[in-house]
């Protein structure tokens, strides 16, 4: 066949796939979203695993009108102007590829209202990201991103996902990330629906250590001890097992998901600080091996955006300090 140029809905929905590969990479953006919109409400509604309906409603900063045909275009941000931004970074989001994304995956609506609006309205948006109908619509201040269909553009993913353990799993994931989320900022309000049924929320609170407990209950939390270091340039916060816990085991999973770390409050999977977190939980419990287990911990880290590279994969789950620890 001779070269040709792809279509650009085909070139689109080839690489946006990549970008958002999951029902939790939907709902990941559109929470982090929500944060970055200075929301204190989230509220996030699936059906049918996510694949026939995801809601995240916000009462977020809402989308200004003229910023609203731009919105869910590739490149469109309000986040950064230039790469040199990156080095300020204090929001989730920075590429302006996100709702871009989703659109050309599944079917969306984005319903807004800023505090200078009378009244919200509803965009409807295609899969190329222009908005084909607006209409008014009830909403307080904030905003109300609505995704349908997922991946019925593309099937393969569509009956993977939808398989019934896969499907769980997948479930599982979303809850993951959205708990997360929800930890590091005791100050938001998050409720978490699947099927019309509630299954968990967590209420505005004040410290770290209680809304790590409205997540993981008060059996494991109230055997968590909090250290803080503060210096200039470095700030941590750790929650992690008190020393005079007798079972270690107890705080234990088999699963890495409980030990919960951040970086600038974006949750990460960082291998290094994983294998010193634990090393430094094993020695303060000299005697308990913790082969092939993970302690329930929380280990938050803050220092100038500068330092951290989020850039490395579509996901920003995994980061790259400049001062390699
Ligand atoms: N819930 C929201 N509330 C207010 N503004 C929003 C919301 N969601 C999106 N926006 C606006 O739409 C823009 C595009 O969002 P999108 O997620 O696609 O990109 P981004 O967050 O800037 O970068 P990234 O692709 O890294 O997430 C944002 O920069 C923001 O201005
Ligand atoms: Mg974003």
């Amino acid at each position: 066949m001779p070269m040709q140029r792809l279509p650009t809905s085909t070139s689109k929905l080839v690489t946006c796939a990549q970008i958002i590969t999951s029902v939790s990479s939907v709902v990941k953006e559109l929470v982090e979203n929500a944060l970055d919109a200075e929301a204190t409400n989230i509220d996030i509604k699936l059906e049918g695993n996510g694949l026939d309906l995801i809601e995240v409603k916000d009462d977020g900063c809402g989308i200004a009108k003229t910023d609203m045909p731009n919105m869910c275009l590739p490149c469109y941000t309000s986040k950064v102007c230039g790469y040199e931004d990156l080095d300020k970074l204090q929001t989730y989001g920075f590429r302006g590829e996100a709702l871009s994304a989703i659109c050309s995956v599944a079917d969306v609506t984005v319903t807004t209202r800023t505090s200078e609006d009378e009244f919200a309205m509803a965009y409807a948006v295609n899969d190329c990201g222009n908005i084909v109908t607006a209409k008014p619509s009830h909403l307080n201040k904030g905003t109300l991103v609505t995704v349908s269909g997922l991946f019925r553009k593309v099937p393969v993913r569509k009956n993977y996902l939808n398989s019934g353990r896969r499907a769980a799993e997948e479930l599982k994931r979303v809850d993951n990330i959205v708990k997360s989320l929800a930890v590091i900022h005791p100050g938001l309000r998050v409720t978490f629906r699947h099927n019309k049924c509630l299954l968990w929320q967590k209420s505005a609170c004040s410290t770290l250590c209680q809304s790590l407990m409205q997540i993981v209950g008060h059996f494991v939390s109230s055997k968590l001890e909090e250290l803080l270091l503060r210096e200039t340039e470095l700030s941590v916060d750790m929650l992690v097992p008190r020393r005079e816990t007798e079972n270690l085991a107890v705080l234990c999973l088999s699963n890495v998901d409980c030990m919960m770390l951040y970086i600038n409050n974006r949750p990460v999977r960082y291998k290094k600080l994983e294998k010193m977190v634990l090393k430094y939980i094993s020695e303060c419990f000299s005697g308990q091996p913790l082969t092939h287990k993970y302690p329930y911990c929380l280990v938050s880290i803050v220092i100038s955006p500068g330092e951290v590279d989020a850039n490395l994969e579509p996901n920003k789950t995994r980061v790259m300090l400049k001062e390699e620890i």
